[in-house]
């Protein structure tokens, strides 16, 4: 496998007219980037988890775009526009819970109804994409500096599912505070849990974090209570797929198992988020929580681990409710509770 540092890893990048990212399906066992061209393809590496990660699959999704401002033929702003909000729906429909997919596409197609020409819109669609894909590392490295200070010297951090530079352009959300309290000159340790069924904390974090030479242990999801009841973990920091004006934040299935057992055992729990992850109008019963494959959960790899034929719920996420979170990471500062009022000053701020 090649040696590879995750600081400068980048999950998805525009090259050359194509879109280049890092096929997470085969990680940690092989380093393999795909090259598309396409925007069909683009739409069925975020279904097929190619891509994954809240902030990844926005930017790859106004990498889409580009591609299909590029694919169109059309001579008219608006048979070009109609051509974009076709492929905004196609790459739209892949993954239903993480908001920063519609964010991005929107933000996408609001520069090229801006735009006069064909070739303007082609050309400041590209530009856009590029400029998410650069502000999405900046961020993270705001956030990862806000959130730095919450962690003392010889703290063990527990994080779920994978937030890091694979999740995101590069640098991550909740890794980026894990890098950023590092970098510091903070001695930490970090607990990363498995995340089943498809392991994006084995296969993804702890292969991140061993690469940065970051102390990392691995334990299966069922062992969150016992290291929090065993003075193992001093603080939980987890990513985010939604966030909405009241708090609720929506992640990983399991995220509201660790924050309860955080809870119980007084451990501050974090959340790290941009902005671009919050949804101000949605309420809770509105946000769609994706249901994955079966086989998901009836095997591991190739092997089955379950009978034929047996009923299986798979949801990819759920809802951690405001109480039991300590704190919001953004790249404009840390949020606490109440939440409705502390979001509403943050984006208030932000005008
Ligand atoms: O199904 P995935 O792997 O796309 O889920 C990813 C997560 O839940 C992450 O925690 C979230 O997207 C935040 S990533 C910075």
């Amino acid at each position: 496998m090649e040696e590879l540092k995750t600081h400068f890893l980048r999950t998805v990048e525009w090259k050359e007219n194509k879109v280049i990212m890092i096929d997470q399906t085969k990680l940690p066992s092989s380093l393999e980037y795909v090259a598309y061209t396409d925007y069909n393809d683009v739409a069925n590496a975020i279904k097929t988890l190619v891509v994954r990660g809240a902030p990844a699959i926005g930017v790859s999704g106004a990498f889409g775009m580009a591609l299909a401002a590029l694919q169109s033929s059309s001579k008219t702003k608006e048979d070009l526009l109609s051509d974009l909000e076709k492929a905004k729906k196609i790459l739209f429909e892949t993954r239903p819970t993480a908001v920063n997919l519609s964010w991005a596409l929107e933000q996408i197609m609001q520069i090229a109804k801006q735009s006069e020409t064909v070739s303007e819109i082609r050309n400041d669609v590209i530009v856009k994409a590029r400029q998410m894909a650069e502000e999405d590392i900046n961020i993270n490295k705001k956030m990862g500096k806000n959130g730095a200070v919450l962690f003392q010297d010889n703290d063990t951090i527990m994080t779920h599912c994978n937030a890091g530079a694979l999740a995101t352009v590069a640098y991550g959300t909740a890794l980026g505070v894990i890098r950023a309290t590092n970098e510091s000159g903070k001695n930490i340790k970090v607990i990363a849990t498995e995340t089943r069924p498809i392991q994006q904390g084995s296969r993804l974090t702890a292969f991140e974090l061993k690469h940065d030479g970051i102390d990392v242990s691995l334990i299966p999801d069922t062992a969150v209570g016992y290291t929090m009841a065993n003075d193992l973990v001093n603080g939980v920091v987890v990513g985010a797929d939604r966030v909405l004006h009241t708090g609720h934040v929506f992640n990983k299935i399991g995220t509201y198992q660790v924050a309860t057992m955080a809870k119980q055992h007084n451990i501050p729990f974090y959340v790290a988020a941009p902005l671009s992850t919050f949804d101000l109008k949605s309420r809770p019963e509105d946000v769609i929580i994706e249901q994955r494959k079966s086989s998901e959960v009836t095997g591991i790899g190739d092997k089955k681990t379950a009978p034929d034929g047996i009923d299986v719920i798979n949801p990819a996420f759920d809802m951690t409710p405001p109480e039991l979170i300590s704190g919001i990471i953004t790249e404009n500062g840390v949020v606490k509770p109440p939440f409705d009022e502390s979001i509403k000053k943050l984006f208030e701020a932000k005008k």
